[in-house]
């Protein structure tokens, strides 16, 4: 299966570079599969695996009956730069307007750019049923009660245990507390370490959720500038908690949500130092630490962390299913407060899940899986990348994400994305406005695309009708 994967792989890496090199131009037409396929000596199915990747990508296009032809050139897009933010900390009011703009994005027929979700064919649904099916017949005891604490399921501690191995863990086993999803454990954690009316300091842009949690827990957001290559500015971060008034520090350091950042391994070094000293406590989200698009597995602050300073969020809601509403916190020294959080919000998690879960990463089939999704996930973000560059206004910026499904416009200034939402949804089109990632309302010229679904006719219909849309005044 590898072998056939790395063969048209490298089928469409040469003839990506041919495209490169200028050797084959705008307009001409590709060698015959039939052709490829005898001059290579490969099956006719990996050439076409090949052809489409090149599709996906922007590079090719398919003309029926008569081939391939290389396309037009997108044109160099520049990616956007950090902000500078506002020096005081602010109270947010996001969530009316974020759940509108959620809903509207659900509706049937419109196309899924809003939420940053996975389509369902991506998923491997089909094995999760098999293995809920298996683990309720095996354990039938399951569901006959218990205590409502202590309900983490020790065979699912002991695989998060594990795979933390990948990334310079090992998480410990006693810190870790099972969560119904990663919004539930992002919650916990906050709770556990602040108080209403304290300083969160958090990313500028930062994920949506993030500050509808600070909003109805009743905390103040202080944005730090985010860089679009290289996560949160230290020195922002550094200046910021100089005079103790920043409780804790929120963030999504692989994979930020809407930029697709990695931080760079010295800077979460530098991140965790810091913080520990300035006791501020961290909150970490790696959800998006699994689909990294880079040959390595990137590190979480966690990782640069002795202090037990960093609490770990994750689920498996970009990688395997929403649905499956299981998340976790590795909580280092907040574990005991966490725990009892826990016990008060929700009392336990769905043990069912927790062993289907459980089985799943032990079988090996999650690596495997994330392999395809991780390939599947920066294809999709590729050909996003190129049809924005084909339909929307010449000055767009956008960022080239390192993890993740989503993808960042900067929309030239005069462009209002919050107004233009209104009528996109009036058409039955769907983006999530890039206001709603600063509680003081900045990057109201950008938006946020999803691209965790294959890059079909219809999405690529949508992004035009987007864009079309954006170069109207
Ligand atoms: C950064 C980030 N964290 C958390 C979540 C939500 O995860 P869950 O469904 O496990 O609550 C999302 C979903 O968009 C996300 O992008």
């Amino acid at each position: 299966m590898s072998e056939q994967l790395l063969r048209y792989e490298k089928l469409a890496a040469e003839l990506a570079g041919m495209i490169a090199g200028g050797v084959l131009a705008h307009g001409d037409r590709l060698p015959s599969v039939r052709r490829l396929s005898e001059e290579r000596r490969l099956s006719v199915s990996t050439v076409v695996q090949a052809l489409r990747q090149l599709e996906d990508r922007g590079l090719v296009e398919a003309r029926p009956q008569s081939g391939y032809f290389v396309r037009r050139p997108m044109p160099l897009r520049g990616e956007p730069v950090s902000r500078s933010t506002p020096e005081a900390p602010m109270p947010v009011d996001i969530s009316q307007r974020l759940v509108r703009v959620l809903q509207a994005g659900m509706k049937p027929g419109v196309p899924p750019l809003a939420a940053a979700l996975p389509a369902p064919e991506l998923l491997p649904v089909a094995a999760l049923h098999r293995l809920y099916a298996g683990v309720a017949r095996r354990h039938p005891k399951l569901l006959e009660g218990g205590s409502h604490i202590n309900m983490d399921e020790p065979a699912l501690v002991r695989q998060l245990v594990r795979r933390s191995l990948a990334w310079g863990g090992p998480l410990a086993v006693e810190e870790i507390v099972i969560t119904n999803s990663c919004t539930e454990a992002l919650g916990l954690c906050l709770r556990a370490v602040t108080k209403p009316g304290d300083t969160v300091a958090v990313e500028s842009p930062a994920y949506y959720l993030m500050l509808q949690l600070l909003e109805t827990l009743g905390l103040k957001a202080l944005e730090i500038p985010t860089d679009p290559r290289n996560g949160i500015s230290v020195e922002a971060l550094d200046l910021a908690t100089r005079h103790g008034e920043v409780a804790a520090c929120l963030l999504v350091p692989n994979g930020s949500n809407p930029l697709g950042s990695v931080m760079p391994d010295e800077r979460k070094r530098q991140l965790a130092t810091l913080m520990a000293a300035r006791g501020v406590a961290v909150i970490e989200d790696d959800i998006y630490g699994d689909l990294h698009f880079g040959a390595q597995r990137p590190w979480p602050i966690k990782s640069f962390d002795s202090a037990g300073n960093v609490m770990l969020c994750s689920s498996f809601s970009k990688s395997l299913s929403p649905s499956l509403r299981i998340g976790f916190v590795a909580a280092g020294r907040h574990r005991s407060a966490i725990a009892l959080q826990k016990t008060i919000t929700s009392g336990g998690t769905n043990p069912i899940t927790q062993h289907v879960l459980a089985e799943y990463l032990e079988s090996g089939a999650y690596e495997r899986h994330l392999r395809n999704l991780r390939r599947t996930y920066e294809r999709q973000i590729d050909a996003m990348r190129a049809a924005v560059g084909r339909y929307f206004p010449a000055a767009t910026r956008m960022t080239h994400p390192q993890a993740g499904c989503v993808l960042w416009l900067e929309l030239p200034d005069e462009i209002d994305a919050t107004l233009m939402y209104e009528r996109a949804i009036a058409d039955d089109l769907a983006y999530v406005p890039g206001e709603l990632f600063s509680p003081s309302g900045m990057y109201r010229n950008c938006l946020r695309l999803n691209c965790g679904n294959p890059h079909t006719p219809e999405i690529e219909d949508a992004v035009r009708r987007l864009g079309a849309l954006m170069m109207k005044p």
